[in-house]
């Protein structure tokens, strides 16, 4: 029976609730599941004796009590280069050392999906290394959930790549949390009132930010969203720092030793980016934290910038995430890939599906005459390149995706 292997690391939020779903999916096709072998926290571990599926019931408990000590990378990447069944290494971490590891498992021809940016967005020796270790074994490396959550970002950018449009620009607003502040800070409806500091608090008290909000007022979560998508749009970027990014925290609040004392000390700061608003207002514009690489200036940034009223941008709802293409198939409409940016349902959902793809595409190698349907019914199969890295042109997942994709060409 076509099989692969699943060796997941990480089981927070987005990890325990890939479990589940892969739990679910499992129960839902019997006769083609996904063994999952390990899962492991940053100290401990589930381990596979003789590489035999774990059982998913009450694994939460069952990882609770373990007593085993979770593998580094090293000992992974080297157990699981004796798997009998092809492997996918699922990353849920947000680990620079599991990143790093990432060349030496696709050296041993372990895939991965994952939604941890790192190992795309840090150095570009690391992202080159990764790339080169995964074409020389023919590891499949997918990471839609690195950026824009479970939306197809990643797979829309490579699709237009892949079969030959010309994308001329991305532009996109690619944090919720700041989508969430800036929506609710510079309204589309009317004037804005709010203070600053009072929006950023609220947002920190409905758990939208991260503990400390200059984690996210920063730009660099942002930064290195929009350095893989520079990246896979073929621009060579040094680092997610080697281009423009704008900080919203102010320059005397840098020091701040916690998120507390940043959060009183930021009032004091209000007035200077009201009168950002107060200026875009008089134009009958917006303000918006947004995400912008030009491809043929090869230009990139992380700004504030104004937008009309009649804006994608300015209409966005909550914490939902909005990324414009354009391309020259798409002319002057872009391609829009606009809903729920975060959260773990629908990131969880990202790297299963990532995982399935992966799956599809091993098993038709390993086993050319077996059906795929058998693996995931709705999928459609097109093997383009076999070890492209990163490629998801192969795919028109089945799945539903919880987002609206408008083509507005
Ligand atoms: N949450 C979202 O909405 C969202 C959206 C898009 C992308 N992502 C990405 O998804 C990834 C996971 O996010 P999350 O929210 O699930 O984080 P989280 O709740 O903090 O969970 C992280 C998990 O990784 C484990 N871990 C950390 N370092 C490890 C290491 N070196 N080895 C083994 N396990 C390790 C942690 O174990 P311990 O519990 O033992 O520390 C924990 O189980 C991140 O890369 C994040 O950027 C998240």
């Amino acid at each position: 029976m076509s099989k692969v292997n699943l060796a997941i690391v990480g089981a927070g939020l987005v990890g325990g609730d890939f479990i589940d779903q892969v739990a679910s999916y499992n129960t839902r096709n019997p006769s083609t599941p996904l063994n999952v072998i390990s899962i492991s926290k940053s100290r401990t571990a589930l381990l596979s004796q003789d590489f035999a599926p774990i059982s998913l019931t009450n694994w939460r408990d069952a990882l609770a009590s373990a007593t085993t000590a979770a593998p580094s990378p090293a000992e992974l990447a080297q157990w699981l280069s004796t798997s009998p069944l092809p492997v996918i290494l699922v990353d849920n971490t947000s680990s620079p050392d599991m990143a790093d590891a990432y060349p030496l498992f696709a050296s041993k021809k372990i895939h991965i999906a994952t939604p941890n940016k790192k190992a795309f967005s840090s150095s570009n020796e690391l992202f080159q290394k990764i790339q080169a270790a995964a074409k020389e074994s023919g590891a499949l490396i997918y990471h839609e959930a690195s950026v824009g959550a479970g939306l197809p970002v990643i797979s829309t950018l490579n699709d237009l790549v892949a079969t030959g449009d010309r994308v001329t620009k991305i532009e996109g607003i690619f944090s919720g949390t700041l989508s969430y502040i800036f929506n609710e800070w510079s309204p589309s409806a009317g004037p804005g009132t709010a203070a600053f500091s009072d929006v950023v608090r609220v947002a920190k008290e409905k758990g939208y930010t991260e503990p400390d909000p200059r984690d996210d007022l920063n730009g660099l979560d942002v930064a290195r969203k929009l350095t893989i998508l520079a990246r896979l749009s073929g621009l060579e970027i040094e680092s997610p720092t080697s281009f423009p990014v704008h900080s919203l925290i102010p320059s005397a609040l840098e020091s701040a030793t916690s998120g507390d004392e940043f959060l009183a000390g930021l009032p004091a700061h209000d007035s200077e980016i009201a009168q950002l608003r107060t200026d875009a207002e008089s134009k009958g514009q917006v303000i918006r934290f947004v995400g912008s690489i030009d491809v043929a200036s090869k230009s990139v940034a992380v700004k504030l910038a104004a937008f009309e009223k009649s804006h994608p941008f300015a209409s966005l709802k909550g914490s939902d995430n909005i990324i414009s293409f354009y391309t020259e198939r798409y002319g002057a409409s872009p391609l829009i890939v606009q809903g729920a940016g975060a959260g773990a349902a629908v990131t969880a959902m990202g790297v299963l599906a990532d995982c399935l793809k992966i799956a599809g595409r091993v098993l038709s190698t390993l086993h050319p005459n077996t059906h795929l349907e058998v693996l995931n019914p709705g999928c459609v199969y097109v093997t383009v390149h076999p070890v492209r890295f990163a490629d998801t042109l192969d795919t028109n997942s089945g799945l539903k995706r919880p987002s609206s994709r408008l083509c507005t060409a």
